[in-house]
């Protein structure tokens, strides 16, 4: 067991994250380093914790602390696990890149993951660098005028664009073949489901915008042209420099971020090389 006092935490100095050390996730934590490990992530929204050979099942224990496995309909797990998928790219891969854009994850669903955790283990040298968008400071960096028009808006959230048979990862986009991750586009990506833009953080309270173009389809109430307008406004506003941390990966580095406050996106820049991690996402314990 590890002792509550080793944990030590380190602002990145960015927008968001955290380094963590003093904790080993290759053996079971006990009650108090967990509560503080989740405070930590609750303060910073991103903990980072380099240096841990992880196995998957020590990801799936550090997994379970926080809450029961999220559902993961459009990716297949990888061999021999039910909720363990990989983020993976080939050296010579020449399909587009994954996850290149702005977003929450499966922020369509009726209850979204509260937070994702990336195990990285094949890093490239340079290159693949997560960002993260800190959404409590770009909610409370609105223009007063923009904070009054969205207030009360629900947005419609679908993963049709990107999963659907005809979306970007769709299996009728020849550019798809030549994927390795197991992406499993199909019908179901066309549901539909709404929430609030503005959601208080169900463990604080705090304001975050929720989620952004990519997988809102538009708003209640609003024609397609007042939602684009509206999701392009925000869009510019939610993904300023001022609100990123941007994240560089070493192999045997866990990185676990808060889902309701965050938008993340992937980046490119390692052709030539292979890139693996491996991903669990967090759904709220049920009751
Ligand atoms: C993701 O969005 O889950 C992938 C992030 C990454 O590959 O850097």
């Amino acid at each position: 067991m590890e002792d509550i006092a080793m944990l030590d935490i380190k602002p990145t100095g960015q927008a968001c994250g955290a380094y963590a050390t003093g904790v080993d996730l290759t053996k079971a934590l006990d009650a108090d380093c967990i509560a503080e490990i989740r405070a930590a992530w609750l303060e910073h929204h991103v903990l980072v914790f380099p240096d841990q050979p992880m196995s998957d099942d020590d990801l799936e224990r550090f997994t379970l602390y926080f809450g029961d496995f999220g559902h993961d309909p459009f990716f297949a797990p990888i061999d021999g696990r039910e909720n363990i998928a990989a983020i993976v790219r080939r050296a010579d891969e020449t399909s587009p890149l994954f996850a290149e854009g702005w977003h929450t994850d499966w922020s369509f669903q009726d209850k979204p993951p509260i937070a994702t955790c990336l195990m990285g283990l094949t890093i490239p040298p340079e290159g693949g660098d997560t960002y993260f968008a800190n959404q409590h400071m770009a909610y409370d960096h609105l223009p007063d005028d923009l904070k009054a028009e969205i207030e009360g808006v629900v947005a419609i959230h679908s993963a049709e664009a990107a999963y659907a048979p005809d979306g970007m990862y769709g299996q009728d986009k020849e550019e798809e073949s030549d994927r390795s991750m197991r992406i499993i586009s199909s019908e179901e990506a066309r549901l539909k489901n709404e929430h609030p833009l503005v959601r208080p953080h169900t463990e604080t309270g705090r304001p975050a915008l929720f989620s952004t173009i990519g997988y809102i389809q538009g708003f209640k109430g609003m024609s397609k042209e007042q939602s684009d307008d509206l999701l392009m406004r925000l869009y510019q506003h939610q993904t300023q420099d001022k609100f990123v941390y941007r994240h560089k990966w070493k192999p045997n580095m866990l990185v676990m971020w808060d889902n309701r406050c965050l938008l993340h996106r992937a980046s490119g820049g390692y052709d030539g090389y292979d890139r693996l991690l491996h991903r669990t996402t967090i759904s709220e314990r049920a009751a």
